[in-house]
């Protein structure tokens, strides 16, 4: 903590426009610290996809919350806000989109089904800061939104931490007595609270790359923009499911995910070519051991589903050259050619 971390927390808070942010120990932890601080307990209900990494439904289960799955979109790989309302119950206690792969949720729409029933809104902004949806920053639109600043991040620090952004005062301030052991003043203990602080050094290192996090996601942009033109020119858009740029919507493109129904083979063929690539996430959560007890099966949610069988992120990061792009996508139509015939 100390004044590098207040520094950092108040730069942060201006970027994503929101009154207030507080550092902590990792963006699993800020979901967990924004769940307490709502008030989330045994027996509630939480909504969320299965499509994401563990710590979305770890955190509401640690709590011995319900995680609540609704599927997603299975262009946008996101929470489809159409079956959302079906799945809210007297216990929903509150609703936590992710912004995966950097490509906001449709905030305006799971905003309104919410604020119609009074249930909080939660942001797994964790892969996509700096994201736009409709003109907003994501996490400044929810009650609160969660990021992470593990170092594969869009802004990594050199080790773990996490954020937590609102701008409403009656969260900001438990939240920011929650990370410390629920104290204000030492060794006086006001909430059950834990060990969550956002190391000094790492709020340091984290405030001298953030100046340049907009050129990063420019790249990371212009990369996405290459690969779009490469794999048109190569015709591959018959054989690749390319991520898609919603109107209205800043993706920050944390992965390039495509879709491949012969992702595994494509796979191997690029590990062989010396191109590395990676399967977020390889199962759904819902048919994870940890979450067994829920009583979900195969075919639950058959988008999710498909879509652990057939996603790779190619290399996307903002140092990526224009000729190493034409590597990826070559070795791309390399497989498809020799397995087509
Ligand atoms: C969608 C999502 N939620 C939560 C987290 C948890 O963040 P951390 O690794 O900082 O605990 C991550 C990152 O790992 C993530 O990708």
């Amino acid at each position: 903590m100390g004044p590098e971390v207040e520094k950092l927390e108040a730069e942060f808070a201006t970027l994503v426009g929101s009154r207030f942010a507080i550092g902590c120990a990792s963006g699993s932890d800020a979901l967990l610290l924004a769940l307490i601080a709502l008030g989330v307990d045994s027996g509630d209900e939480v909504i969320t996809t299965p499509f994401t990494f563990v710590a979305t439904a770890g955190s509401v289960a640690r709590l011995k919350a319900k995680p609540v799955f609704v599927d997603i979109d299975p262009q946008t790989y996101n929470l489809d806000w159409t079956q959302l309302e079906a799945a809210m119950t007297s216990k929903t206690k509150a609703i936590i989109p992710v912004h995966l792969f950097g490509l906001p949720a449709e905030m305006d729409k799971i905003m309104e089904i919410a604020g119609a029933k009074h249930v909080p809104v939660i942001e797994d902004a964790a892969q996509a800061i700096g994201a736009r949806c409709r003109g907003k920053w994501v996490g400044g639109i929810g009650a609160c939104g969660c990021f992470s600043f593990f170092p594969s991040k869009n802004l990594g620090g050199a080790g773990d931490g996490g954020m937590i952004t609102t701008s409403d005062q009656n969260l900001a301030d438990p939240l920011s007595v929650l990370r410390l052991h629920g104290s204000r003043q030492k060794y006086h203990y006001e909430s059950l609270g834990m060990n969550s602080r956002l190391d000094a050094l790492q709020a340091a290192i984290l405030r001298a790359k953030l100046s340049r996090l907009n050129a990063w996601t420019m790249a990371r942009q212009e990369n996405a923009a290459r690969y779009r033109e490469l794999f048109g020119l190569a015709g591959l858009e018959r054989f690749v499911r390319l991520p898609i740029q919603p109107e209205g919507f800043v993706h920050v493109y944390h992965q390039f995910v495509i879709g491949v129904p012969e992702r595994d083979e494509l796979r191997e063929h690029l590990r062989a070519s010396g191109i590395p690539s990676e399967i977020y996430y390889p199962v759904p959560l819902h048919l994870q051991p940890a979450f067994k007890y829920l009583g979900y099966r195969a075919g639950s949610f058959p988008h999710s589903e498909t879509a652990c069988q057939q996603v790779l992120a190619l290399p996307i990061f903002p140092e990526l050259t224009e000729q190493q792009q034409a590597v990826v996508v070559d070795a791309i139509a390399d497989f498809f050619r020799a397995m087509k015939g």
